[in-house]
């Protein structure tokens, strides 16, 4: 199923975003300002992610996306590689049972191929599992980048479309986003970044178009419910245009609460 892409319908202003998106950014430094390991903080960033996602569904929010781990975070030292794959374990075997009981509806997107058969047969069977939940929907990126979801769509769509004997015509917008890796979701209203860096990193690079981008200098193992309220009121106080006038909206919305 797809959506309504968001660049092309305007939510009402106030409105609690429908989709947030997260980069879970500042663990290390977390923990190194603790003079602990970068582990530790990686570990205090999983209890974060639980806090997160219980506030998210107590507000509302339909789909909360994390990114977990970038396809440029192979380039770490190769032990904390492995530390953070043992998390994404750990938080599996412990969390999996509790979210399908919450109505939660888990997704893993990213090039999996490349994680040990083990952790991809647990995600499979952790998404299998939870796949008719109805509530929440939190979306874990892993592997993931922007660039290769895109890439990965083209090379999938027209791979189709030769077999279809349609490789001469041109694709729009609507069936390329069809085939990126959330084509089940919407475009996140909200966009999240903790530990004070203002870049993308590659994430949502195609569905960010037009999101509401939002940076903190809150190391991401800090970032509570209270955390997230602001960054939620920083959203609803924003006039969404989508390349309208301020005048055009206002006009639509009075137009929209008249109906
Ligand atoms: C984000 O925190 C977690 C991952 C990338 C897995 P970092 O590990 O990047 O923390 P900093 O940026 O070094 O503080
Ligand atoms: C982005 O964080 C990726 C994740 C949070 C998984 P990084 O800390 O790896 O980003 P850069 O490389 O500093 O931009
Ligand atoms: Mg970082």
């Amino acid at each position: 199923m797809t959506h309504t892409s968001s660049t092309k319908e305007i939510p009402a202003v106030g409105a609690i975003p429908k989709h947030i998106a997260i980069i879970m950014d500042g663990n290390g430094r977390w923990a190194t300002k603790r003079f602990l390991p970068r582990v530790a903080g990686h570990v205090k960033g999983v209890e974060a992610v639980r806090g997160i996602v219980e506030a998210c569904a107590r507000r509302g929010v339909s789909y909360l996306t994390f990114f977990a781990f970038s396809s440029e975070n192979w380039r770490r030292p190769a032990e904390e590689v492995s530390l953070l794959m043992r998390l994404f374990v750990t938080a599996l075997e412990k969390e999996v049972a509790k979210m399908h009981a919450n109505n939660i509806r888990l997704k893993v997107v990213g090039d999996l191929a490349r994680f040990d058969p083990q952790l991809q047969n647990m995600i499979l069977a952790a998404e299998q599992k939870t796949a008719n939940n109805q509530g929440l929907t939190v979306t874990v990126c892993a592997n993931y980048g922007g660039r290769w979801d895109i890439m990965q769509a083209v090379n999938r769509l027209q791979k189709e479309r030769a077999a279809a004997g349609l490789a001469d015509q041109e694709i729009t917008e609507d069936q390329l986003s069809a085939y990126l890796s959330m084509a089940y979701a919407p475009e996140p209203d909200l966009f999240i970044r903790t530990g004070g860096e203002t870049r993308i990193s590659n994430f949502l690079l195609w569905q960010l178009a037009y999101s509401e981008l939002y940076f903190t200098d809150t190391f991401w193992p800090d970032f509570d419910a209270a955390a997230l309220d602001l960054s939620i009121s920083s959203y609803q106080n924003r006039e969404r245009r989508f390349g309208r006038t301020s005048a055009q909206v206002s006009e639509q919305s009075a137009q929209q609460e008249s109906k």
